[in-house]
């Protein structure tokens, strides 16, 4: 394990087969939903997959409109499909898209989302297609102060 830091934080880049069993799951589920991935406008494939409470993976991959603002990130679309088939707690998360020489990590909007679900700091595992490296950092790391959520009944 390789930890250093990555933008002055305490995150660390790591081979994907020194990854244990459910992070390596995650990040080949992620894999999986990237495959139907709906970017005919940016061509830039994105998967995620969200670990939530009961253990179960629910996945999601970007989906594009021709009006570009209906659009959504594939970490939205596995939340949204978790929160309604019931699992309203993440325990991790994975993306996966591929850009040459950078991880891909969550856009700010998609940070904000996942946080509301994490009851504490959870992992995100940031890798490409083809995960030889994988950037772990975690939701507080991505988003430090984020909003949180207002109290519920
Ligand atoms: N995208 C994601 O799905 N997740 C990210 O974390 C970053 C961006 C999508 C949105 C759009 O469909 C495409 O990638 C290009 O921005």
């Amino acid at each position: 394990m390789n930890i250093h830091e990555v933008n002055g934080k305490h995150e660390s880049v790591q081979n994907f087969c020194e990854l244990g069993k459910d992070a390596q799951e995650l990040i080949n589920a992620a894999i999986e939903a990237r495959k139907f991935s709906y970017s005919p406008y940016s061509k830039f494939k994105v998967g995620a997959a969200i670990r939530v409470g009961d253990g179960s993976i629910i996945s999601g991959c970007n989906v594009e409109n021709a009006a570009y603002s209906p659009s959504i990130c594939a970490e939205r679309t596995a939340a949204c499909k978790a929160i309604s088939t019931g699992h309203s707690e993440f325990k991790a998360a994975a993306v996966v898209a591929f850009q040459q020489d950078s991880f891909t990590t969550p856009c700010g909007v998609c940070r904000q989302v996942l946080s509301e679900f994490a009851k504490e700091d959870i992992p995100i595992y940031v890798a490409k297609p083809s995960p030889v490296r994988v950037l772990v950092t975690s939701i507080k790391s991505l988003l430090p102060h984020s909003f949180v959520p207002l109290p519920t009944d």
